[in-house]
């Protein structure tokens, strides 16, 4: 059974009130019980703690984290036995050492120090991003039209190679290679951490046979990404793309623990987004496809700003998360004729 969760697994990226502070007590733990206790009991008296210190999702949190100490994934898929038997005296010490990081507002996901992608186990590390639930949406909608179109777009080899910008923990080109074993990916960040913890999740997964990691920036490392990185049949990326005055509603779990450049894109959000659709006519092959997910105000300011800006790429669609809110766009590369009958020497 897979985790899931809204309070660290946030989504509605820069829709305020939804991500507005709220009150932020001390963190005292409970005392140590003075005798045994049973996971319930622990469970309960830990949810009851977070609600008192205003936590958010007391409940998951407590779940989460004692599941994680019994070695499960999720208190459902624990036998009975395991929740009604007294918890040893090392235990106890264990939630009590997992629930105070908790209680510090650190997300649930860094606490026990992995998370669930689709379906794959991922290692979590602060201050990589934390995958959130609408970037498995981008990655259904990569699978599917990769599914639906398989030979279009492909290179040299026959096969399709996608580039991911702004890997974070690996989440999205791990998953997409998990589930297409004839997939190459290139995946790259600005984040030495993020890098890192990228190439250790494609170790534990077996995947670094079809997998080259970079640690560059799109912005300033672009010449040598263009050399590295291309062509490509597409280019995928869940980039930073709040508005930067969006970043003070955030709940104190984004705000204090994960990397703020991996969230702030700039005044309107599109800092990161215009570098990658300026750059993905040099990246892709002729039809190669963008997929990006950005905040529900970016569609319509992608489709003009395109116009006036990129030639070659042309704005396919807008596409709809699952509660209805524009959040991804698809473009695709297309030469001019112009263009194509210069390369194929039928002008001069
Ligand atoms: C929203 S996170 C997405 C991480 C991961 N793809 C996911 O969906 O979980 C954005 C990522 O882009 C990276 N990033 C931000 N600016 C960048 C830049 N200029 N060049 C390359 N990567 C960048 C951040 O370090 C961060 O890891």
């Amino acid at each position: 059974m897979w985790r899931r969760s809204v309070s660290a697994g946030h989504t509605c990226f820069g829709l305020k009130g939804i991500w507005g502070f709220r009150a932020v007590h001390t963190c005292d733990a409970p005392a140590l019980p003075a005798g045994r206790i049973t996971a319930l009991q622990a469970m309960d008296l830990w949810k009851r703690h977070f609600e008192e210190r205003g936590v958010t999702e007391p409940d998951q949190s407590s779940h989460y984290i004692i599941a994680h100490l019994l070695g499960a994934t999720t208190v459902e898929s624990l036998e009975q036995r395991k929740l009604t038997e007294l918890l040893s005296l090392e235990k106890i010490e264990q939630v009590w050492k997992l629930c105070t990081r908790r209680l510090s507002r650190m997300p649930v996901q860094y606490v026990i120090e992995e998370w669930d992608f689709r379906d794959l186990t991922l290692k979590m590390r602060p201050p990589v991003f934390i995958p959130r639930p609408e970037t498995e949406e981008l990655v259904e909608l990569v699978l599917t039209e990769l599914k639906m179109k398989p030979d279009t777009r492909v290179g040299a080899d026959g096969q399709h190679t996608i580039l991911e910008v702004g890997c974070g923990s690996g989440a999205i080109s791990l998953s997409l290679l998990k589930s297409l074993p004839q997939l190459k990916a290139i995946a790259l960040d600005q984040s030495q951490d993020a890098v890192n913890l990228t190439i250790e999740n494609m170790l534990r997964l077996g995947l670094q046979d079809r997998l080259q990691i970079y640690h560059l920036d799109v912005i300033k490392d672009a010449q040598t990404l263009l050399s590295l990185c291309s062509p490509v049949s597409v280019l995928v990326s869940n980039p930073p793309y709040l508005f930067s005055e969006d970043m003070a509603s955030l709940e104190p779990e984004v705000f204090r623990f994960e990397d703020h450049s991996a969230l702030d894109g700039g005044k309107d959000g599109l800092k990161v987004i215009k570098q990658i659709l300026n750059l993905a006519p040099q990246l892709l092959l002729n039809y190669g496809r963008v997929y990006l997910e950005v905040d529900p105000r970016h569609p319509q300011l992608i489709r003009p700003w395109l116009k006036a800006n990129v030639e070659e790429l042309h704005y396919v669609e807008t596409r709809h998360d699952i509660t209805g809110r524009p959040r991804f766009c698809i473009l695709q590369k297309e030469k001019s004729n112009k263009d194509r009958e210069l390369n194929l020497g039928l002008r001069n």
